[in-house]
């Protein structure tokens, strides 16, 4: 029995793109008793997605990656068009570092015409990126449940830089009863702290340099909460003003909330999630941090 849970090395890269030929694709791999783990994303991979499907190949028989530029969780105005598609170099990295299957459907077959159902997961999505960007989640909900149900993944795995992304989905699979188990890894960071991101490839070499602002406030924040600052609102100013003095950095929010029901506190006692979403030129960027260790 175990022999069939031993993979060759051989074995190259499965490229599907029908939602039919996935289901069978696992409902082989299920049959044969092997745990499927299953990355999804919108492509344009980087450090932080691997990190993702190194925890996948390293804890499941076989690891699926999805790639696709759900256009549901796009408002009218923002970068559904421009968003960075490099298909053949996602290709080549998944290789390399041995995924097994990549799941790569069209935007008609996800959502071909007349498609009418949509998952919204109620209060955790009022807040934050909720937000600013109405729909957001709605789309994220629905695509992910879609995923879940074609892919039948018994692992799967999102990183901690899309939190509150991460609290709607770990509800989703709640609420609706679902079989898969949700991992968080932790953010990825480049070496001079900026959060891994695609959109960072928006950035100019001067943005580059503002972006790095998100990463070095949280952690002026994070310092001075050490030091015995307790109040949300002196916490939310120092990072106001720190990121104010990048020109062109325009704030979206500065959350210092509960980390499970995202409600802003007044005073930071206990566990405490810090999120920021800022634009930098063209693009928005999210960071967070987690605050604990009292
Ligand atoms: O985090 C992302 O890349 C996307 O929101 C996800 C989870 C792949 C759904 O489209």
């Amino acid at each position: 029995m175990m022999e069939t849970k031993i993979k060759s090395s051989q074995e190259t890269l499965q490229r599907v793109s029908s939602i039919s030929e996935m289901k069978k694709v696992s409902q082989t791999l299920r049959k044969q008793n092997l745990i499927i783990g299953f990355v999804p994303t919108m492509g344009c991979l980087h450090e932080g997605h691997l990190n993702l499907v190194k925890r996948s190949l390293e804890n499941c028989d076989r690891t699926v990656v999805s790639i696709f530029v759900n256009p549901a969780q796009f408002g009218p105005n923002e970068d559904l068009d421009t968003y960075p598609r490099q298909l053949e170099i996602d290709i080549a990295k998944l290789e390399a570092i041995g995924v097994d299957i990549l799941f790569h459907p069209t935007s008609e077959e996800m959502y071909p015409e007349n498609y009418k159902t949509y998952v919204q997961v109620n209060d955790l999505t009022e807040h934050l990126c909720g937000k600013s960007r109405p729909g957001f989640f709605k789309g994220v909900s629905t695509v992910v449940l879609k995923l879940f149900n074609i892919v039948q993944p018994h692992n799967a795995y999102f990183g901690e830089k899309d939190w509150q992304q991460l609290a709607v989905i770990e509800t989703l699979v709640k609420d609706l009863n679902l079989d898969v188990v949700i991992n968080r890894v932790p953010i990825a960071r480049e070496a001079d702290g900026l959060a891994m991101s695609s959109r960072n490839r928006y950035l100019s070499p001067q943005e580059r340099q503002a972006a790095l602002s998100l990463s070095h406030s949280l952690k002026k924040a994070r310092d001075k909460i050490r030091q015995g600052t307790t109040s949300a609102k002196e916490i939310s100013h120092l990072i106001r003003q720190y990121l104010l003095e990048e020109k062109g950095a325009e704030i979206d929010y500065i959350s210092i909330c509960d980390p499970e029901n995202f409600r802003e506190k007044e005073q930071i006692c206990d566990r405490t999630l810090i999120a920021l979403a800022v634009k930098i030129g063209s693009s928005r960027l999210i960071d967070n941090c987690i605050i604990e260790d009292f």
